[in-house]
């Protein structure tokens, strides 16, 4: 099964709406990730987690879905996602900010899943990396976390569990690694990068009119 996580402000990006319903190649940005979701043939279920009072807008966007509502945190909104998964073996959580999904990423990722806890999609960093002062910090060995990251549901549910209520994690596999699980890295994809600020909507577009040229 799979949890798209919808829930943020979506406030960076501007507009009326949030960003995660605005439009984007001419759909609201949320139906890209949920269609490629629902077509894969390994996904059985799609749990959408959206903002409170935004089930009219999901309604619109996707049709019939499943919906829970988030919370103030993305840790908490996967929580709740989670909360309402059942008891599927394997889950994979998805950010709708990443509108455009490769379906041979969910491939490799359930591939990985065979040997591990969580597997997670990665992009080598391509820019210099320098800190505050100026200093160069190697970037080799250095990736960037993309989603959808593919967890066996108990780890996930465990790595939940233990982790302080009091601080924050931008993704899920720091949380099943910090517990001990296996976390394994596989090849993401730049159509994946994602959704954050109003310039990102145009890149996103014409990544999509390059790949579909
Ligand atoms: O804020 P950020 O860009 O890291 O959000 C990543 C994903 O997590 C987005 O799809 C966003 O809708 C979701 N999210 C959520 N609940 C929150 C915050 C973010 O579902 N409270």
């Amino acid at each position: 099964m799979a949890l798209l996580v919808a829930a943020g402000s979506g406030t960076r990006v501007g507009g009326r709406v949030p960003k995660q319903f605005a439009l984007l190649a001419g759909r609201p940005m949320i139906a890209h990730a949920y269609d490629a979701l629902v077509a894969h043939p390994a996904i059985d279920e799609v749990l959408v987690v959206i903002g409170a009072g935004q089930e009219d807008m999901a309604r619109d966007a996707l049709g019939t879905v499943r919906t829970v509502t988030g919370g103030a945190t993305r840790r908490e909104s996967v929580a709740r996602g989670l909360a309402a998964a059942g008891e599927a073996e394997r889950v994979l959580v998805h950010d709708a900010a990443r509108p455009f999904l490769p379906a041979e990423v969910i491939d490799r990722v359930l591939a990985a899943l065979d040997e591990a806890d969580a597997a997670i999609p990665v992009r080598a960093v391509a820019d210099t990396l320098v800190d505050d002062g100026g200093g160069v910090v190697p970037r080799a060995g250095l990736h960037r976390v993309q989603t959808p990251q593919g967890f066996r549901r108990r780890a996930l549910v465990e790595a939940h569990a233990a982790w302080p209520a009091d601080e924050e994690a931008t993704d899920d596999a720091q949380m099943v690694r910090r517990l001990g699980g296996t976390v394994v890295l596989v090849q993401g994809d730049t159509m994946l990068d994602k959704v954050t600020y109003p310039e990102d909507i145009a890149a996103a577009e014409a990544r999509v009119a390059w790949e579909t040229r």
